[in-house]
């Protein structure tokens, strides 16, 4: 099910967020850094190996961008895709001359009309979460190679919240400014992923290292 998504408001939302002095922060003071959770250090979690060894990567709501900087690093042809003009322009400028395409575009949009196809296509905290997955799982399949992964993390739902859930951003005094993002058990996002014809699907919760803490949903399939 989808929310009613009204992208010039999420746009003028998530630029907010970029022009923020945190954001900002992690695009031009860091290096780059490739983390599936949300932890800064995590001794269980996985790392850039869930995605194979790709020739081209597609990072969905990619944000600071520092994710693909790595894997450019380690030789991929990584593309990211942003619905905020101004991370889209900050992370041009950072890690544009480190071999990083950035794409300022909403995904399911860029997905429809894009013609090229990737090797891995992933979301970390990105656009998996914020967008309905029965309308992204089909468009991502059809971009992916034979063989190509779609992997993805975000936070695990909110016990007995599913579907689609209204944020508002930065509490609950100011601007009237809200997103959506898309919650549901492990079970139903393999599901998502089992009718886009996606196959060896695993979505699972990795504990935090702490314990008692938000633990990190992570999702991965094939296309065959
Ligand atoms: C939490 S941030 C990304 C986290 C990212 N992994 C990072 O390291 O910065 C979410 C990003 O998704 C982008 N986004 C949200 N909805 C989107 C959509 N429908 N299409 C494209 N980008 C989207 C936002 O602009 C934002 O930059």
């Amino acid at each position: 099910m989808s929310a009613p998504h009204n992208y010039d408001h999420e746009r003028r939302l998530w630029d907010i967020y970029a022009g923020s002095q945190s954001v900002r922060g992690e695009v031009f003071d860091s290096e780059p850094v490739f983390r599936w959770t949300q932890y800064r250090d995590h001794p269980t979690a996985p790392g850039p190996e869930l995605l194979g060894d790709p020739e081209s990567v597609l990072e969905l709501g990619c944000g600071t961008g520092r994710a693909l900087a790595c894997l450019a690093e380690r030789g991929a042809k990584a593309t990211g895709v942003d619905l905020s003009p101004v991370m889209v322009e900050h992370t041009t400028e950072r890690w544009g001359p480190r071999g990083v395409r950035f794409v300022c575009a909403e995904v399911l949009d860029y997905l429809e009309r894009t013609s090229e196809t990737y090797d891995a296509i992933y979301s970390i905290f990105g656009a998996v979460w914020f967008c309905d997955p029965e309308r992204l799982f089909p468009l991502a399949a059809a971009r992916l190679n034979p063989g190509g992964v779609i992997v993805f993390s975000q936070p695990p739902a909110v016990p007995g919240a599913y579907g689609p859930q209204g944020m508002y951003k930065g509490g609950f005094a100011g601007p009237a400014m809200y997103t959506y993002r898309y919650s549901y058990a492990p079970e139903a996002w393999a599901r998502f992923l089992s009718e886009a014809d996606l196959t060896d699907t695993s979505v699972t919760v990795l504990d935090a290292p702490t314990e008692g803490h938000i633990g990190t949903l992570i999702g991965r399939a094939v296309r065959l």
